[in-house]
């Protein structure tokens, strides 16, 4: 499914050097390296602030934090994503309101978006948390629409989009905050669990600032109850190296995305979405958008059986996400029943991510299509 060394393998002295410069200066958290990190970020994505934290999940919960969220209000989301997405919401006190997907895309459809904000369960709705799945940024001209007439904040779950864009502007820089995760097997990674919130609101990063190092903004002076979500100096020194290849990588993940798709229309599988009949239906990139290919994923009815095939023919494939967000057991008191959600029910039924990361080769690609092609026969 991944083979991360073939990333690591010819960055290894260079890391080896990184890592060397943080123990021989002793600066474990936030400091230096994380400095200069934050501040590449923040030219690469276009944006006025970057800040280092510990995890995806708690840059999520520092952005929406920072943006004023917590108890009494609720924050519109995806029902079809990483649990965190929702968890945070939860982290910050308020509660999550949720929309369906659009089944073409598996990012929050605009129109139930607006059709939840007009009914009473919108009232309480302050900001929205569109999820940029699978590295495809959220419909964000819609979004910011919908935002302004409810006069709503905007937090982007960008955790899985480094280097994506929505009309030319980067992930990061569309809401007015974005949640970024370096969990290892992320398109950009850390050695470790890492995360980064990122803002164009010179009010939201100084609070985000405060609220990472529990509430401090002088020396054990504490303005309001924050966290410990610092990311450590290690974390800054390897995100620094790899920030200067991530484009590279993301460029060939888009090869490798294209390459799925010639693959397959020559093996004559694909079918138009977006629901598949008899065969699989391709992810696609939507116009006006630049996607990054975090994951690969194809639609397909009879899914559990195709993954049991490629697991068979030592092929790895995975399922993002089986169980949408209102189905989980520790979210069942938000009320939610089956049927609540049917697109993003169904997608969960349907949904198999295939291989995809910027070494895999045309032969192995090659492979996992035949074997899809033979199953399907
Ligand atoms: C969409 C989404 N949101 C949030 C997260 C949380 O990030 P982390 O694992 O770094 O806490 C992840 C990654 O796992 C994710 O994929």
């Amino acid at each position: 499914m991944l083979d991360l060394k073939r990333q690591y393998q010819p960055l290894h002295q260079e890391l080896l050097e990184a890592v060397g410069h943080v123990l021989e200066t002793q600066q474990f958290i936030l400091g230096e390296p994380v400095a200069a990190f934050e501040k590449a970020a923040t030219r690469q994505l276009g944006v006025a602030h970057a800040l280092g934290c510990s995890s995806g999940t708690d840059a999520l919960w520092l952005a929406l934090a920072a943006a004023g969220v917590g108890p009494g209000q609720a924050v519109l989301s995806t029902p079809f994503s990483f649990f965190a997405s929702v968890s945070s919401i939860l982290r910050a006190g308020a509660v999550p309101v949720l929309a369906d997907i659009d089944p073409s895309t598996f990012n929050l459809d605009p129109d139930a978006v607006e059709a939840v904000l007009d009914s009473p369960s919108g009232a309480a709705v302050r900001a929205l948390l569109p999820v940029h799945l699978y590295g495809q940024a959220a419909d964000f001209t819609a979004m910011a629409r919908i935002a302004k007439t409810f006069s709503l904040k905007t937090v982007e779950d960008a955790a899985q989009a480094w280097g994506a864009e929505w009309k030319g502007v980067k992930a990061g820089g569309l809401g007015d905050a974005a949640a970024f995760s370096f969990y290892p097997t992320k398109n950009l990674s850390a050695a470790g669990d890492a995360g980064m919130i990122s803002t164009n609101s010179e009010e939201i990063a100084e609070r985000a600032r405060a609220l990472r190092q529990h509430g401090m903004r002088r020396r054990y002076y504490h303005d309001e109850v924050g966290w410990n979500t610092r990311m450590d100096g290690f974390q800054g020194a390897i995100l620094s190296i790899k920030l200067k290849y991530i484009d590279g990588w993301n460029d060939a993940r888009r090869a490798v995305a294209a390459r799925y798709r010639s693959l397959f229309a020559a093996a004559g599988v694909a079918e138009a979405g977006p629901y598949p009949a008899k065969g699989i239906v391709l992810p696609h990139e939507v116009k006006g958008s630049k996607h990054v290919w975090h994951q690969y994923v194809i639609r397909t009815q009879r899914r559990d059986e195709l993954r049991a095939f490629l697991a068979a023919r030592k092929i790895g494939s995975e399922i993002y996400y089986p169980v949408p967000l209102h189905r989980q057991e520790a979210l069942k008191f938000l009320g939610y029943t089956e049927g609540a959600f049917p697109e993003a029910e169904r997608a969960a039924r349907e949904v198999l991510a295939l291989p995809i990361f910027p070494e895999l080769r045309e032969d192995e690609q090659q492979t996992v299509v035949t074997a899809i092609a033979e199953f399907l026969s």
